[in-house]
């Protein structure tokens, strides 16, 4: 039998890293795979919440079809589709590796090798859950923070400047967490800055943990 304690519910997931463009064939990206957005958006739908997916550049496959998978490339993008959506949404989880920054121009022709040196001048991308949080309504916004110093200190101060209600903290400096790894060990801090360390776990449970965790706030 389905479970279906989210039914009703509908939820934006980002995942995967951006591509920003500096020409027609190159761009800045990072090693996002994407894998565990896609965890957290198959987690929702098997209890039964109605997902919308948000996915970077990514080898990822989506294979659920009850989930709505739209694919863009660079930040801009990712920025103007979940601000479309934000409000009919219930919950926001942001697992996406956004690029911090683009080029400031975008070359309309391949670049060619001429100089010995070759500087491109980068300006800041929209940190979109900063925006979603300033629009925040009665959405649960979800943020990840992946840090190498000071995790817990630098995760609240995430919580607050982007007016979040739960972030999942990934610490480099815990073996088998991150980037490309089938395995996550993460520490749920909420809004009122209590602290859940979690174990080392596959990326699916500690979707599922994620997922377990939202759904707590709805059964008040
Ligand atoms: O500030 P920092 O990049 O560490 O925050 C990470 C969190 O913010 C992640 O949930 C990520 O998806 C989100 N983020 C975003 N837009 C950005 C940068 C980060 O939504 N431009």
């Amino acid at each position: 039998v389905a479970e279906t304690s989210l039914k009703g519910k509908k939820v934006l997931v980002t995942a995967g890293p951006t591509y920003e463009s500096i020409d027609p064939v190159r761009f800045i990206g990072n090693h996002s795979t994407g894998k565990m957005g896609f965890d957290i958006a198959e987690a929702m739908a098997d209890k039964g919440a109605e997902v919308i997916l948000v996915t970077g550049p990514t080898h990822m496959k989506n294979r659920n079809t009850t989930i709505k998978n739209i694919k863009v490339e660079s930040a801009q993008q990712m920025y103007d589709v979940c601000h479309q959506y934000f409000d009919s949404v219930d919950v926001v989880v942001a697992a996406a590796a956004v690029a911090d920054y683009k080029p400031k121009v975008v070359a309309a022709q391949k670049i060619k090798k001429n100089e010995s040196t070759f500087t491109i001048e980068l300006e800041k991308n929209p940190d979109i859950l900063a925006s979603l949080g300033e629009r925040k309504k009665q959405q649960y916004l979800v943020g990840f923070a992946l840090e190498t110093e000071n995790e817990i200190e630098h995760a609240k101060a995430k919580i607050k400047k982007k007016n979040l209600d739960l972030i999942v903290l990934n610490s480099l400096n815990d073996e088998g967490a991150g980037f490309g790894k089938p395995t996550n060990k993460v520490t749920f801090i909420d809004k009122d800055f209590n602290i859940f360390p979690q174990e080392l776990k596959s990326k699916e449970a500690v979707a599922e943990d994620i997922v377990n965790k939202i759904k707590e706030h709805y059964e008040i």
